[in-house]
Order: structure tokens, then sequence, then C-alpha cells
């Protein structure tokens, strides 16, 4: 079959990511050409190719590249940093077996993969501002070890065994499709399903908290970009999951700008065991080689972020105002 026939092979496909890349994929190369992997999570009214498996069996996840013949994998199978803490060994074995599995087999059949790391690989050691592309690697959560540890076995294959990787730092997802789930940062997806469904939200970090955030449509339109650009890692001799950035808000500066929307939103703040998770991450990102690598460059900031979630949310709660 030609190259450009080979289908699109998403795993987590019902994840956060997931639940908004595979409906881009579907846009952009047709229903036909996207099979998704999932769990036990599939949404029964989820149009496109299913099949439901592991990453960490192997053979398995050949059978599926193979029968619909796949040329490019998205993994996304991982599971959050909060929810990593509570099951460290659960966390090693969902983040890494299934993507040295994944290498192997795009190794053998020469696939294209996407990986996705995180903030999460910096820690308390790491410069936090403006933290750079190269710098510090010392997280302190399971799920940050887990990313650190992915990022230098993808090196490994692309640099020695000639797999074509492309990999993101994402900051903290910002989204309405799929529930908050797990994630340290997801305070500030939470404070708007609360705010709009109960007009209270008592946020698990401090009102001073810093973090790198993005809304999900750049995520995904800069995650498409970073795998249809004209990268040569080994010939360069380098390879890097890139920094990525959009907006760094304090958790009281999102407070303020969703009160514009819900002016009797009371938001209260009670610092819990993720607080600790987001004092050793950074509070801003330096993403100048990714703009200047691939021409990333994101598009909405806080408000015009606000204004969308608020819209999005309505819609799904079926509230007109
Ligand atoms: N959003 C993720 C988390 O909070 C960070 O990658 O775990």
């Amino acid at each position: 079959m030609a190259e450009a026939e080979r289908k699109i092979l998403v795993t987590g496909a019902f994840g956060q990511i997931g639940s908004e890349l595979v409906p881009a994929l579907q846009q952009k190369h047709g229903i036909d050409h996207v099979v998704t992997l999932g769990h036990s999570n599939v949404p029964q009214d989820f149009k496109g190719i299913v099949e439901t498996g592991d990453t960490s069996n192997k053979e398995g996840l050949e059978a599926i590249v193979d029968r619909h013949n796949i040329g490019v994998v998205y993994h996304l199978v991982s599971l959050l940093s909060a929810r990593g803490e509570e099951n460290p060994d659960l966390t090693w074995d969902i983040n890494m077996g299934g993507l040295k599995n994944v290498l192997d087999i795009a190794r053998d059949r020469n696939l294209k993969v996407f990986w996705p790391s995180s903030i999460a690989v910096f820690g308390p050691t790491t410069p936090r501002d403006s933290t750079p592309q190269h710098t510090i690697l010392e997280p302190t959560t399971m799920y940050g070890a887990t990313k650190v540890a992915g990022e230098n076995l993808v090196r490994h294959y692309v640099l020695k065994q000639g797999v074509d990787v492309r990999s993101l730092r994402y900051p903290g997802l910002i989204s309405w499709k799929a529930e908050p789930g797990g994630g340290t940062t997801d305070y500030a997806v939470a404070i708007f399903y609360d705010g709009l469904r109960k007009k209270e939200y008592q946020c698990f970090v401090s009102s001073d908290t810093t973090l790198p955030m993005m809304y999900m449509d750049d995520a995904i339109r800069g995650t498409i970009e970073l795998m249809e650009a004209d990268l040569d890692f080994q010939n360069e001799g380098k390879w890097n999951s890139y920094n990525m950035a959009a907006i760094s808000f304090a958790a009281v500066q999102l407070a303020e700008e969703l009160k514009k929307h819900i002016p009797d939103l009371k938001v209260t703040y009670k610092p819990d065991h993720r607080q600790a998770i987001a004092d050793s991450w950074p509070k801003s990102i330096d993403d100048s080689v990714a703009r200047a690598e691939w021409g990333w460059s994101h598009e909405f900031d806080l408000s015009k972020m606000t204004a969308i979630m608020v819209e999005k949310l309505r819609e799904k709660f079926g509230q007109t105002k």
C-alpha cells in the first residue's frame, strides 16, 4: 500500500488529549484513517474505528498495527502526576511499558511516533522562571520520573535506532471535552466545571500558585504541526522533547477572569498534597527553541481561553447563561 494510505493509531485515545486529537485527525485525514486504542473508557457515542487493548501487550499491539496498516502512532497513554503518586508502580508500568513496545514496533515497521512529555520533567532544582529547554531535570514525582526516563529512552531510539519520534513537554492543558482526571494542573479545568455548575470552587492549590498552561486547541494544533514539520534529528545528532508554552497565571488571576463571566462565583483556596507538586514545577517556560525550529506559536491568551471554556461548557451543560 502507498505510504499515504497508511493509517494513524492513537493510544490513550479517550483521555484528555486523545478526546480532542482524535476528532482533529479524523477531520484532517478521514474517519477511516484513524484507529483508536481504548481501554474501558470508549464513549458510547464515539464514531470511528475502535480497538480495545493494552499497549503493554506487545503482540496485541503489533497485530493492531499490521491489521490496519498503521504508519503513524500517537502514543498518549499515561497516568498523570497526582494520580501517579497514589500508585507509583502502576504509573511506571503504564507510562513506560507501552512506550518501549511502541518504539520497538516503530523501529521494526518504520512508523513515525508522537509521544507527549510534560513540564513534570522539571523539579525543585530547576530554574522556575522562563525555564530553558536545556536545564536540570530532577523531578520528584513518579510521573515526572517516567517522563524524564521516557525522553532519554526516546532519544536513544531516535539517534541510535533511526526512529522518527516527535515530542512536546506540554504545560497544564485546559480543555472542556474530557472531565479533569488526576493531574496537578487540573484545578485550572475544575474551576470551570464547578464554577458553572455550582458557582463555587474550592481550589486545591494556593491563590498565588503560578503554573504554565495552554488551551487545548493550541496544544492540538501544535502537535499536528510538529508532526508535519521538516525536522531531521539524526543528521543533526540531537533530539529534543520541546518546551512548549502559552500562558502562565496565578490561580487567583484565573478566578478573577472567570468572575467576569460568573459574577457571583466564590473561590476558596485549600491547598492539599498537590501543592507540593505544583511548587516543584516551573512558573513559566522558555519555548524559544520550538518557536525557532518549527515555528510554534500560541493563539489563546487568558481571556480568550476563559471565554471559550465558558461558552463550550455552557453548551455541554445545556445552560443558557
Ligand atoms: N497536566 C499534567 C499534570 O498535572 C502535567 O503534565 O499531571
